[in-house]
């Protein structure tokens, strides 16, 4: 892999840069800048080396279609702040512009390309749509280690056609992932939340190999609690995952993984809803699971004085509404106060967990934080990226 922070001449090269712009938003505004303040190193760096530079990005799912909500403007807006310079959004189809040389007007140095994921080829890493796209430069730069577990066109297609660079951040956080698992310290317990239930559950299987201990919480626990009789009213969960959470549970038993997953829980009839505890069968039909209960907390908190090294990725519960905090902020409050005390060695991911972070002012309190959510649990895994993979 080659690094673009090695390469001379750049002057007026054409670059196009791959980041991960998928921050979160409500209501057009950001509520979390982070991606975008770690991506920073990059952009200043091509600018001090006066390269053109075309950002390509997603924001969301909006899966192949024009989503208003979806589009990369205020996130436009917001770089644009940072950087103290013009960016252009070019909101028009890509495929259909027919002057594709953006740099006919020398004041206009860095451009940004609406929400990739608006066309279907991005995520079917479609040849031709490749092509089109590295028509636009002469150099290709992927900055978004977090996307990097998608085998999609401006991740790992682009490559096939232009010399390809990996960017400041994406080296740091490869760097910082590997040596965390090459020195890695036992017991070792992995914290899995959030609510991108489908990339998680399959990685599962492979960490149970690696790890003493999984916690499961967040949306992927509903499925687990499901799994053993219980109802889970109209809560979040995985369909057809019956299979798997049996695979997991035997899998872990045969290789002595500890596998915890919820014992009690905090309900509410709907996001903005009060705060209700429950235990697992006490769950009703119409009410959703959005946080961990006192009696998990505990035991989690007991998992994390029993362990030296914790990876934690996703939220326990619904975060953004204060009343379904308290979970995630306990787990973190735990891991701190044992970080600070030399007895853990700890690393966050994922953007969820990163904003959660954020809010509580404790990024710097852990060992490592990575801006990766699936990704960093595909590199844990022992996976090669494709989007590393076509660096190489
Ligand atoms: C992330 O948030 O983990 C990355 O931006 C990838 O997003 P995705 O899970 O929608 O592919």
């Amino acid at each position: 892999m080659r690094s673009i922070i090695n390469e001379k001449n750049l002057k007026n090269k054409k670059i196009l840069l791959r980041l991960d712009l998928n921050v979160p938003l409500e209501r057009n505004k950001i509520t979390d800048t982070t991606r975008i303040d770690k991506i920073l190193p990059t952009l200043n760096f091509l600018i001090k080396e006066k390269a053109k530079i075309i950002i390509l990005s997603h924001v969301g799912r909006p899966k192949g279609k024009v989503v208003k909500e979806l589009s990369l403007k205020p996130i436009c807006e917001e770089l644009q702040n940072k950087l103290g310079k013009k960016i252009r959004l070019i909101d028009e189809n890509i495929k259909e512009i027919k002057n594709k040389n953006f740099f006919n007007n020398h004041n206009e140095d860095i451009f940004i390309l609406e929400n990739i994921r608006f066309y279907s080829e991005e995520e079917q890493n479609d040849n031709k749509f490749a092509e089109l796209l590295s028509n636009l430069g002469d150099m290709y730069v992927n900055d978004a280690f977090s996307c990097s577990h998608r085998a999609h066109t401006s991740i790992c297609e682009i490559p096939k056609f232009l010399p390809s660079f990996s960017g400041l951040q994406l080296d740091l956080e490869v760097n910082a992932l590997n040596k965390i698992t090459s020195e890695i310290s036992r017991p070792i317990t992995c914290i899995i939340g959030g609510s991108k239930i489908s990339t998680k559950i399959n990685v599962i299987k492979n960490l149970i190999l690696k790890f003493d201990n999984i916690i499961i919480v967040g949306g992927m626990a509903n499925n687990f609690i499901e799994y053993f009789g219980n109802s889970i009213g109209k809560s979040i969960k995985e369909k057809n995952c019956h299979k798997i959470v049996e695979e997991i549970i035997s899998l872990s038993k045969r290789e002595k993984c500890k596998i915890i997953y919820p014992e009690d829980v905090i309900v509410s009839n709907n996001l903005n809803g009060s705060p209700q505890k429950k235990d697992l069968n006490e769950i009703l039909f119409d009410e959703m699971i959005l946080d961990i209960g006192p009696k998990t907390i505990d035991k989690i908190t007991k998992i994390i004085d029993n362990s030296k090294t914790i990876l934690w990725n996703g939220p326990a519960g619904y975060f953004e509404n204060s009343n379904f905090a308290n979970g995630s902020i306990q787990i973190a409050k735990k891991i701190i106060e044992n970080n600070k005390a030399n007895k853990i060695f700890s690393v966050a991911g994922g953007g969820d967990t990163v904003s959660l972070l954020n809010n509580l002012k404790a990024v710097n309190e852990f060992n490592f934080v990575s801006t990766a959510g699936g990704a960093f649990l595909e590199y844990l895994e022992g996976k090669s990226l494709p989007g590393i993979t076509a660096l190489n």
